[in-house]
């Protein structure tokens, strides 16, 4: 089970540093953009989901023309940010899977956030559900390889299947799923904790370390992956609704 109260607190914790570290958000925020510009550019409302500091924001601003746009995040810390990025957005501050929509929109967009939710299908489908006629749901996050390592050694259980999004893009009848495997190298076991720290993804697990049990499990990486490497595991999909 994904703790959300412990989400936003990292997240919101790791605002001021996460646009300097993050980069492979950035990367997969501008091929989102790029899958998406493939099926169309002009909307009427878009909706923005776990906006954080508006790196995919800023893409949507850029290279879309809507006429409004609607931003949410757990974090209520985000409106600043995204606030400077699109003064005009409406901010629907709160868990994804709990917010109540009145309203349908032309193109729902998320960019490295949905892997936090705990029912991922559910949530997948609810969007789907707030789609306008020939609306776009269009996602990038991450797959079930992600951060392999660390959770190895932390012990963290997946909640969700590659293979479960897999089906509900190909049922939705969409060919558009792409996935890929970026292996990122650091000097030492304590670097990739602190890179986890500056970008929030440290909500995975509340995990309190002594000196002692850092040096054991610092040991225990060694021992099983040589050296420190940290694997993302990207995935992009769009959806229509026809
Ligand atoms: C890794 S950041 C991605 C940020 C941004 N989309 C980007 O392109 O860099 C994940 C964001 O999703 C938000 N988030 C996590 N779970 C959420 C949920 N259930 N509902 C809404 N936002 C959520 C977090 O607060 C965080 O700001």
């Amino acid at each position: 089970m994904i703790n959300k109260s412990l989400v936003k607190k990292r997240f919101s914790k790791s605002f001021s540093t996460y646009d300097k570290n993050a980069l492979i958000q950035k990367e997969m925020a501008k091929k989102l953009i790029d899958l998406t510009l493939k099926e169309k550019k002009d909307f009427n409302k878009i909706l923005e989901i776990g906006s954080a500091t508006g790196i995919l924001t800023k893409e949507i601003k850029m290279s879309f023309a809507y006429k409004k746009l609607y931003i949410n995040d757990i974090a209520s810390e985000s409106k600043f940010y995204v606030d400077k990025i699109e003064p005009e957005n409406t901010f629907i501050e709160g868990d994804i899977e709990e917010v109540i929509f009145n309203e349908k929109f032309d193109l729902i967009i998320a960019n490295a956030s949905l892997q936090w939710c705990n029912d991922i299908i559910g949530t997948l489908n609810k969007l789907k559900n707030l789609l306008t006629n020939n609306g776009i749901l269009a996602v990038s996050m991450f797959g079930d390889r992600n951060l392999n390592e660390v959770k190895s050694i932390f012990n963290i259980v997946n909640n969700y299947k590659t293979e479960d999004i897999k089906k509900f893009v190909f049922f939705n009848n969409s060919q558009i799923f792409e996935e890929e495997i970026i292996k990122y190298k650091f000097e030492t076991f304590i670097d990739i904790l602190k890179h986890m720290k500056l970008t929030g993804i440290n909500a995975i697990k509340e995990i309190k370390l002594t000196k002692n049990s850092l040096k054991e499990y610092e040991k225990e990486y060694i021992t099983r992956y040589s050296c420190p490497i940290l694997t993302y595991n990207p995935v992009y999909f769009i959806v229509k609704n026809f």
